[in-house]
């Protein structure tokens, strides 16, 4: 009996090798290792057998079902590798070719635009464009452009501090763009003619503030310079976005880090900076006023120098305008869009129509 159980094993062995599908191969299983399968039938009558057959049998029997058993399961996975293999090759995707229909080239951000528009004519005025950190240190955004500490300008930013241990209060998301000229000013010597598009931050939120939003700052240091200077480039610069008949004022106002302090406006380009429309109605873009308003500016406080004087900044040989405003309010005017949170909220409705 043990050599017909060998027997069984070369035949059932042959008949695995031999199929080449998972339906094959269960018939395989069934013919040999079935509930109706001589070996099974050998096996469940062991009992029956003389005593001293039952070991040799038994023993043969299960070893050759056990082989059998592993080597059908690793045929059933080698085809099932195969299949897979067969189909991956069948069915290969490129992902990298372009879709079909290829999806339209996107275009830049309405925000970025501006951005670039600012940088291309402030760069055409002899500016360099520079880029500083996000996160700041209490030092760059308040206290070198002459914020002392306690000082109540500190509260008109609703600042947002970044949580380190250490350093309580010390470390923020920066308010303006400002701190930048103090950056700027100790890494090269005066003159300095620079501009700082980027992103700045405070807890603000309405149809006219976000928590992100986007400044450009303007610095001009050297001998000589004057308030007169700054008209005029704020000038240049606002007829270059908002065409060449536009006027400028400056009205006094009050910032710490510069003496003296104006905010500057733009003539309206809607009614021509006379208020009303042809048809005798209020201008609603400048509300009447003729006047938009855009942004700070002013001479730069000695004080401010101080902190620099070491790179060469001595407020008794060299003077300099700063300026600085938002680029979605300057967007916003461009497109007449009513709400800057629309610039963010990424929709694609809106986004499109400034392809
Ligand atoms: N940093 C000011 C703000 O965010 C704006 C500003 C005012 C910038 C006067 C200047 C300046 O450079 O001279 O409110």
């Amino acid at each position: 009996m043990v050599e017909r159980i060998e027997e069984i094993e070369v035949e059932a062995q042959a008949a695995v090798e031999a199929a080449d599908s998972a339906a094959e191969l269960e018939e395989v299983r069934v013919r040999y290792l079935g509930r109706k399968a001589e070996l099974t039938g050998m096996l469940r009558g062991i009992a029956d057998l003389p005593p001293e057959q039952r070991g040799p049998v038994g023993s043969t029997g299960n070893k050759v079902r056990k082989g059998l058993e592993g080597l059908i399961e690793a045929k059933v996975e080698a085809l099932r590798n195969a299949e897979l293999e067969q189909s991956l090759a069948g069915d290969r995707i490129d992902v990298t070719l372009p879709g079909s229909p290829a999806r339209a080239v996107g275009h830049l951000h309405p925000i970025t635009r501006t951005r670039r528009l600012i940088e291309d004519v402030m760069i055409g005025l002899g500016y360099q464009v520079m880029e500083g950190p996000e996160v700041e240190h209490d030092y760059y955004n308040f206290t070198a452009l002459n914020h002392p500490e306690g000082h109540p300008a500190r509260m008109l930013q609703d600042t947002f501090y970044v949580d380190t241990d250490e350093h309580v209060e010390q470390v923020l998301l920066r308010t303006h763009t400002s701190p930048m000229q103090v950056r700027a000013m100790e890494s090269a010597p005066p003159p300095l003619f620079m501009i700082v598009p980027g992103k700045t931050y405070r807890r603000d939120s309405d149809a006219t503030h976000s928590p992100m939003f986007h400044q450009v700052e303007g610095l001009a240091v050297g001998e000589g310079i004057t308030l007169a200077d700054l008209k005029g480039t704020l000038l240049a610069m606002l007829r270059e976005i908002f065409g060449p008949d536009r006027e400028i004022r400056m009205r006094p106002h009050f910032f710490p880090f510069t003496e003296p302090s104006v905010e500057f406006d733009v003539s309206c380009f809607r009614c021509g900076g006379s208020g009303s429309l042809e048809d005798g109605s209020r201008c609603g873009l400048c509300k009447g006023i003729g006047w938009i308003e855009l942004g700070g500016a002013g001479m730069v406080d000695p004080n401010v120098f101080g902190f620099v004087a070491d790179s060469g900044y001595d407020p008794d040989s060299v003077t300099g305008f700063a300026f600085g405003f938002g680029i979605e309010r300057i967007a916003m005017l461009q497109h007449n869009v009513g709400d800057l949170r629309l610039f963010f909220d990424n929709d694609l409705r809106m986004l499109e129509q400034f392809s």
